[in-house]
């Protein structure tokens, strides 16, 4: 085989020849650009949302909700200490955790300092994470095997409005560690987050433009979540190589279309195996 560089890594997606006009990558990759002469119909939603302010409001209201379940606020954050120069040059993917659990202090802090509405302009609330309209197409979940005061196996919503968790049940932990596939991780982390995407919360305004929106908003909600989590002294990894339709399933109220997990992240403290 010929030596491979990153200069000639797309003769190894072509070799077979050009892909003909079914590639679903470019296919979706032409959809969603935006040209000046088209913005009406590539982001269709921009003008509606101008002329509703029903919408606008609607569009505020930006979370997953679920009603009936019982709600556990979430104590006050934990304070990070280390700096955000020492942060970034030492974050890594961790290969291991030990058994040590995290406090449901730092717990907050890891939802509320990614995710957590933390001001507001006009009538949009903010959050630590930029999101394109500030739509926020995202949720978080959480799924501990050792938090303090979770329930090991659960399931649980993050509320970024009331800063509180929804119990929302139990997950089959075998499942979700086969859903994750992440055999090179040797220990169970003390809690997996899972990063879905409600996707028309972004796409009813940004029409094809939103799924990439969504995915690279999610980027930057696991980098922060990365950069608190070594701040606090935890080991991290994320997960992009999940299995999509076992991860939904374990989700139980994600359809895998509209709804979907997009990113993973392991968490706990790092053990040196
Ligand atoms: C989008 C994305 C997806 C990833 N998916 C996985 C994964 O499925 N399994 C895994 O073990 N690591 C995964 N990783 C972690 C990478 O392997 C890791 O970031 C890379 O080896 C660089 O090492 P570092 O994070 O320690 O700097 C992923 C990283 C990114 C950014």
């Amino acid at each position: 085989m010929a030596e491979v560089d990153t200069s000639n890594l797309v003769d190894v997606v072509y070799q077979s020849g050009i892909p003909g006009p079914d590639d679903p990558a470019e296919n979706f990759f032409e959809a969603s650009k935006i040209y000046p002469a088209s913005i009406p119909w590539d982001v269709p939603g921009v003008a509606r949302l101008e002329r509703s302010a029903e919408m606008r409001q609607m569009s505020t209201r930006s979370t997953r909700r679920y009603e009936g379940r019982p709600v556990l606020p979430l104590p006050e954050s934990a304070p990070a200490q280390a700096s955000l120069e020492s942060v970034l040059a030492s974050r890594r993917s961790a290969d291991a955790f030990d058994e040590r659990e995290v406090s449901a202090g730092v717990l907050s802090s890891l939802l509320s300092r990614s995710y957590g509405v933390t001001g507001s302009l006009g009538e949009h609330s903010l959050r630590p994470t930029p999101s394109a309209g500030a739509l926020y197409p995202l949720d978080i979940y959480v799924l501990p095997s050792r938090v303090e005061s979770l329930r090991s196996g659960g399931r649980y919503h993050f509320d970024p409005f009331e800063h509180a968790l929804t119990d929302l049940g139990d997950v089959d932990g075998a499942a979700l560690r086969e859903a994750t596939n992440a055999p090179n991780i040797s220990g169970v982390p003390a809690v997996q987050l899972v990063i879905s995407a409600s996707f028309w919360r972004s796409r009813f305004k940004y029409g094809q433009r939103a799924l990439r929106f969504a995915l690279t908003e999610a980027g930057h909600l696991v980098q922060n979540l990365l950069l608190l989590a070594t701040a606090h002294g935890l080991a991290c990894r994320p997960i992009g190589g999940f299995f999509d339709a076992r991860l939904t399933e374990v989700m139980v109220d994600h359809n895998g279309v509209d709804d979907a997990p997009v990113y993973a992240v392991l968490i706990g403290y790092g053990s040196d195996r």
